[in-house]
């Protein structure tokens, strides 16, 4: 069996550290921020340069109170991929504004930009872009639009923290570009938690402030509400948690790249592209942290299958593009719309890249591929 991710693995290399945070925080029996959180704000708002961190319930969650804090509301259109976690549109829809969805590239499957510029509309208050798998979207591009029509960017950093890419000749981290940078501690994210949790980055101090009103119901001080907020806290149990993984990060990010690398080695070795088979690449001027590693394969069903058959895991990411969900039929769009999209949610499949993968597993992975399109002919 070699599993899409264990997590097993990785826990057995910090079992101690993170059985004493655990132990320390019940010792304490203070459960909702405090201390713990405040320490792991302050680590990620220094490790990333990115000004304040606000801890929050989740990745959906830090999305919904940037959305809140820009006070976007009834009507207005945001702009974002269809091919990405449904939270990223959800959150659009839970404010009563419109989710405008918009073609992505086929190389990266994150947001086009030209797609982007001609989706805005008079009614456009925020571009939503999504650095999925673990690579930023072309921030260079969106940031040019975005600031040419006055209309601020959030960015869904969620599968993407310690991402980099290359901006005005400077590489940004993920999230430190937007007017917010959301994260999400999902346990199956790089940076990943003992249950739920997310944080918003931000280099607005005044920002910061009014997100860490929202998210204890806009109260401030307490009992006292001028605005309407969520419960949107982030537990002390999970930033315990959360900080000793923060250490071992960069080492597990390294790891994925290491095992992607070694995957297009493997594709080259095996001769994939015989069955036309496409890995992701490398983009120039970009660190992409491969939460997950997502190929094109033909057949794609059908190798899923047999994959499952032989004991190793594989996910599609994501089977159906947001524009096309049954929730979303009143906005009107139609099959054929996002093409790039819709090809990508019929192509894709999510391979083991996992930092505690071995080099074994990697080729029996490959190896099983290859025999399944050798098999069919
Ligand atoms: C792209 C994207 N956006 C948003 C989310 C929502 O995060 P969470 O599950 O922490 O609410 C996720 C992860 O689940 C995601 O992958």
């Amino acid at each position: 069996m070699i599993p899409l991710l264990d997590l097993k693995r990785q826990y057995e290399t910090i079992r101690p550290r993170i059985e004493k945070v655990v132990q320390d925080v019940f010792e304490k029996q203070a459960f909702i921020l405090g201390e713990e959180v405040r320490a792991l704000e302050e680590e990620i708002a220094e490790k990333y340069g990115a000004g304040y961190a606000v801890g929050v319930s989740s990745g959906t969650d830090a999305l919904l109170l940037s959305l809140m804090a820009l006070g976007v509301g009834e009507g207005d259109e945001v702009i974002t991929s269809p091919f990405t976690f449904f939270a990223t549109a959800g959150v659009i829809h839970r404010l009563q504004a419109v989710p405008v969805f918009v073609d992505i590239e086929p190389g990266t499957f994150n947001l086009d930009p030209e797609a982007v510029a001609a989706a805005v509309t008079d009614r456009t208050v925020c571009i939503l872009p999504v650095h999925l798998f673990g690579l930023m979207a072309d921030m260079q591009r969106l940031l040019t639009i975005a600031r040419e029509k006055g209309i601020p960017v959030v960015e869904d950093a969620a599968q993407a923290i310690g991402a980099r890419r290359v901006v005005g000749g400077k590489a940004a981290f993920a999230g430190t570009l937007g007017e917010t940078g959301c994260f999400s501690f999902f346990p199956s994210k790089n940076l990943g938690g003992a249950g739920d949790g997310g944080m918003v980055v931000t280099g607005d101090a005044s920002r910061a402030e009014q997100l860490r009103r929202l998210r204890v119901h806009g109260s401030h001080p307490k009992y006292y509400h001028h605005v309407v907020g969520i419960n949107g806290r982030l537990d002390a149990l999970q930033a315990a948690v959360l900080r000793v993984k923060l250490a071992f990060l960069d080492a597990w990010t390294e790891g994925r790249r290491e095992n992607a690398r070694r995957y297009r080695d493997l594709h080259a070795t095996y001769r994939l592209a015989r069955f036309g088979i496409v890995f992701p690449e490398e983009i120039e001027g970009a660190y992409h942290v491969y939460n997950q590693f997502t190929g094109r394969f033909p057949k794609r069903d059908r190798l899923l299958e047999y994959l499952k058959e032989q004991g190793i895991g594989a996910a599609i990411y994501y089977p159906l593009p947001l524009h096309l969900q049954p929730c979303f039929a009143y906005l009107g769009y139609r099959k054929g719309d996002l093409p790039n999209a819709e090809k990508a949610a019929d192509e894709v499949l999510s391979l083991p890249v996992f930092p505690e993968l071995t080099e074994e597993e990697q080729e029996t992975v490959i190896r099983t591929i290859a025999a399944f399109y050798e098999s069919e002919g």
